[in-house]
């Protein structure tokens, strides 16, 4: 038996939507696209929606729109305080901005970047003025606390731009994650709630920064009309005395998408809903079946609201070894992954900053040794899950 992290699975409405693209030679950005800002933007609750070619270059386009941004103006070399435990994307698209990431712990129960420890340490750092903005990740689907942590971006005039790269629909005091920032970043890569192999998607209720990200990927580009719109005189800029589509006012970058990524998004948006509860069901049927592991394994604490990327856990008995259990799981076909890592101290990109930051961040480098993750995906049965708790149970009661 086989238990994979995520799986896809591509019936014939995927098969006539790709068709249909091929059959009308449609494949760059298009229709598709602007359907699924429409109806993402509609289901996360957000004025605006802007996809990308995937969830690190939508990160990255945020960071980058902030240098023009009326409220911001950044100019780079500004501090960004984000989460130590995420896919490594999350910091790359700082630094690749030109940006300095500074790491705050997380919380232990819910993998995200401690409310509390981002206000003291603004309350106490010199300098407070270079800190600039704030990307907290939504991990595994948590919503980090947004009330206390946009309390503190308002009070020092930070953007705060939410990766919810792994949220897609989580809900914090009944707002959608990517809802309650200045902006939202979403991943629709394999394994996500919505996957679509690679896709990305910016949401946000700011104008301006709505713009300045639909310019920013297509090279910075005057306008982001289709040729159809400009051919037919509906573009606002025809009149400058130059092709709209190679007239460029800000530097950017190429980060569109393709009309097959949102074709395939689009049906899996449809029944969202149904895909969210499954993985709740899965999680709650995973903790009763692991409940006595308690002890030995922490198990996913709270599950109402949380759109689930997997199923989480912490292994809290040091007499067993995680790579060890991670071996075990692996042999008996039951796909598994490490809740990421510390990055400034684990992770070999950054070892420029492991020095400053050894024993500052204890709680991610815990959870860097000590977490990791199975499947919890809507596609699975009770014998996989049952497979999945009796191969921990064998491994771990002794
Ligand atoms: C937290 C987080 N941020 C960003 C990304 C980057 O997204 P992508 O792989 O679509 O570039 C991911 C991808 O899984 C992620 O988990």
């Amino acid at each position: 038996m086989r238990v994979k992290i995520g799986d896809l699975v591509f019936g014939s409405e995927e098969k006539k939507a790709i068709n249909e693209l091929m059959d009308n030679s449609t494949i760059s950005e298009g229709a598709r696209c602007k359907e699924f800002e429409a109806k993402f933007a509609d289901f996360i609750g957000t004025k605006h929606c802007v996809v990308a070619a995937n969830g690190t270059v939508t990160l990255m386009l945020l960071m980058y729109a902030l240098r023009y941004h009326s409220a911001y103006k950044l100019k780079g070399g500004e501090k960004v305080i984000t989460s130590p435990l995420t896919y490594i994307a999350t910091s790359n698209a700082i630094v690749t901005t030109g940006y300095e990431p500074v790491y705050v712990d997380i919380n232990l129960d819910d993998f995200s970047i401690s409310a509390e420890q981002v206000k003291e340490y603004m309350e106490n750092v010199d300098g407070p003025e270079n800190h600039r903005a704030m990307m907290p990740v939504h991990l595994m689907g948590y919503p980090c606390d947004m009330d206390e942590l946009n309390k503190t971006a308002s009070k020092f005039n930070m953007a705060v731009i939410e990766d919810s790269a792994e949220a897609h629909g989580s809900l914090y005091k009944g707002k959608r994650t990517g809802a309650m920032g200045l902006a939202g970043s979403f991943s629709f890569y394999i394994a996500h709630n919505i996957q679509a192999g690679e896709f990305g998607a910016i949401t946000t209720n700011d104008d301006e920064l709505a713009n300045i990200c639909r310019k920013m990927k297509g090279n910075g580009r005057v306008c982001y009309c289709t040729v159809p719109d400009i051919e037919n005189g509906k573009c606002p800029h025809q009149n400058l005395g130059f092709h709209p589509r190679y007239l460029h006012d800000v530097i950017g970058f190429n980060f569109k998408s393709m009309e097959y990524q949102p074709a395939i998004a689009l049906l899996q948006l449809k029944v969202v809903d149904q895909i969210l509860s499954k993985r709740r069901e899965n999680v709650e049927y995973l903790n009763d079946a692991l409940a006595p592991l308690n002890g030995t394994l922490k198990l996913p604490v709270r599950t109402e609201g949380i759109s689930f990327l997997g199923y989480p856990m912490v292994l809290t008995d040091n007499s067993f070894s995680r790579n060890e259990i991670s071996k075990q799981l692996t042999k008996a076909g039951i796909e598994n992954r490490p809740i990421f890592n510390c990055i400034p101290t684990q992770q070999p990109a950054y070892s420029f900053l492991k020095k400053k930051y050894e024993g500052k961040l204890p709680n991610a480098e815990l959870i860097g040794n000590n977490g990791f993750y199975v499947g919890c995906h809507q596609y699975l049965k009770h014998e996989e899950l049952d497979h999945v708790a009796g191969t921990l149970k064998s491994i771990l009661l002794k």
